[in-house]
């Protein structure tokens, strides 16, 4: 008989075929509706392989739902929807989606850049709404980006291609990481600071640490007093690194200048949240990933780490 792998999200066909001889594949077959959590717990009851996305929380109840669980490929980088730890006492393994999304994530944390510097949104709108009238000295005047000093908390993959990027822009490059990172220093000319200079150095600020216990509300009231009231907070990694109503205040407060966000500490983030009511923030629905091709690779890359455990092999890209 062949495992059950439990698909809790409709993937792109060539994602699904991966798995198609090896296992007997049951799906949540929406697009864009998470599997309810009641379901998820029953589809997992004779389940051996799981492939979740980042609105599956994988924790005791889920582990202790699903006996016969052997892997849990998540379809992300991040994992701070899996409880590691659980899993490994469980004896799960578990396994993300690295390499394949970095260079599109730092396409769109320099997009995310530019459009809040730059004010596109606004421009964009104002154009739309027909509010055009004539060519203005300092309308929609925003900030200049070249030459400007770029700081990266978190100098992990996606931090070394946003930082090459920065390149082109003639930035002093600064980053602070949990341990110092030489080779970069070296090719990209990258230099480390302690979180606290970083915050009061850098002109853009982009964050790209993982969600932990340690780097949650990593940034909070006291880090954003000490940023330049010019500078810009970018964040592309997971929402509760940010105390988002400490940076709220800050916004609004003229603390710091803008903040361009494709994270939130709880998403979707209605119409109705503080952040949408300020000029000064760019809010986009966590797409840092999502291009066509960059998506349908993680997709394969999750199923085939599923496929692998579930033969008795080992998985390409395990946490
Ligand atoms: C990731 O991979 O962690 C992203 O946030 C999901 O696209």
């Amino acid at each position: 008989m062949r495992p059950v792998l439990y698909i809790a999200r409709k993937l792109p066909d060539e994602a699904l075929r991966v798995a198609e001889n090896d296992c007997e594949v049951r799906l949540w077959d929406r697009e864009s509706e998470p599997v309810p959590r009641n379901v998820l717990l029953d589809q997992l009851r004779d389940a051996e392989g799981l492939v979740s996305v980042l609105t599956e929380r994988v924790d005791e109840e889920l582990l202790k739902a699903a006996p016969r669980l052997k892997v849990v490929a998540n379809m992300a980088v991040g994992y701070d929807n899996i409880d590691v730890e659980a899993c490994r006492r469980h004896g799960v393994i578990v396994t993300n989606t690295p390499d394949v999304l970095t260079e599109t994530t730092a396409d769109l944390a320099w997009a995310l850049l530019l459009a809040t510097a730059r004010r596109l949104p606004q421009s964009a709108e104002l154009v739309r709404d027909g509010g055009w009238t004539t060519w203005s000295p300092l309308g929609l005047t925003g900030l200049d980006i070249y030459g400007k000093s770029l700081g990266i908390l978190g100098m992990g993959r996606i931090g070394e291609a946003v930082a090459r990027r920065a390149q082109g822009f003639g930035m002093t490059i600064l980053y602070h990481n949990r341990r110092p990172r030489p080779e970069v220093e070296e090719r990209l000319g990258a230099r480390y600071l302690s979180l606290d200079a970083l915050l009061r150095e850098a002109d853009i600020l982009v964050i790209l640490t993982p969600l932990t216990a340690e780097t949650r509300h990593l940034i909070g009231r006291n880090e954003l007093a000490k940023m330049k009231s010019t500078a810009i907070l970018v964040n592309v990694s997971r929402g509760p690194v940010v105390d988002e109503e400490a940076l709220v205040d800050a916004l609004r407060q003229g603390v710091i200048w803008g903040a361009g966000l494709d994270v939130y500490e709880r998403e979707p983030i209605g119409a109705d949240h503080p952040l949408l009511q300020l000029d000064n923030a760019v809010c986009l629905p966590h797409i840092g990933s999502a291009t066509v091709a960059t998506r349908t690779a993680m997709a394969r890359l999750a199923v085939q780490n599923a496929v692998n455990v579930l033969k008795g092999e080992k998985p390409l890209t395990p946490v």
